[in-house]
């Protein structure tokens, strides 16, 4: 399970001080699937990327399945992510000068030692073809339209089976069809593989779908009552 204790995430802005996450203490099991809600700026992707292992709290620590993530040395630490964690970032981060099938086979070729294999290949081009782009493999970021950015951003994470899958917004530039493939095929991977879900989310149709919802406000947690989304 993750089990992150007391974060907080500060930043020094010329003389202020921004208190970005103020003391989150949160444990996700193994195969759960949980919704972080909250509005814009509560602190939302900053909790996403320190949960996954993507930037340092200033305090606090997260235990990944057993391993303290910001305690190990940081070639440790992105060896483990590549190998457990996918992350589907906000802002997509596809590499610009690759197509759609090479951004989607990186992390499976750098587990690989760099080296590219048919098997890696074929997994790169069902997984593309299972989020619709089978016809938009050798597409570069810049030809893509921004939904389809986002799905390929969502196979790249999907490709090394990882343990857990962190997803920022994953549907927000999604038509509701889209958006419904999308989550569709995230449940399924964690109903039947049991791989863990942890997705960032304003829609409240995929909040509902989440066995467990998290709302965090000006970097806090909120307690709700139970069901309430
Ligand atoms: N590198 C940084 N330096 C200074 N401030 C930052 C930095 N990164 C984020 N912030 C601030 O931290 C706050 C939380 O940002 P974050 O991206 O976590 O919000 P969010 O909840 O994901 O919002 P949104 O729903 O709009 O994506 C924001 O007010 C933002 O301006
Ligand atoms: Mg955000």
């Amino acid at each position: 399970m993750i089990i992150a204790k007391d974060i907080h995430k500060t930043y020094r802005q010329a003389d202020n001080i921004l208190r970005v996450v103020k003391g989150v203490s949160v444990e996700i099991a193994d195969g759960e699937a949980v919704g972080i809600v909250g509005p814009s700026g509560a602190g939302k992707s900053t909790l996403l990327h320190i949960l996954g292992g993507l930037d340092k709290p200033s305090q606090g620590e997260v235990n990944f399945f057993g391993d303290d993530l910001y305690t190990m040395a940081d070639e440790a630490r992105a060896a483990l992510r590549n190998a457990h964690i996918g992350f589907v970032f906000q802002a997509y981060h596809l590499l610009p000068e690759l197509t759609a099938l090479e951004n989607v086979i990186l992390p499976a070729m750098i587990k690989n030692n760099s080296r590219k294999t048919s098997h890696i290949e074929l997994e790169g081009v069902k997984l593309l073809e299972m989020v619709g782009l089978g016809s938009r493999l050798t597409h570069r970021p810049d030809q893509l339209s921004g939904g389809e950015q986002q799905r390929v951003a969502i196979a790249r994470a999907l490709v090394n089976r990882p343990q857990v899958v962190f997803c920022d917004e994953p549907t927000g530039n999604l038509d509701s069809a889209s958006g419904i493939l999308v989550m569709d095929i995230l449940l399924n991977l964690n109903a039947r593989d049991k791989q863990t879900l942890v997705i960032v989310t304003h829609e409240e149709k995929i909040a509902k779908r989440l066995g467990r919802v998290i709302h965090i406000r000006d970097g806090e947690l909120e307690t709700t009552p139970a069901n309430a989304v």
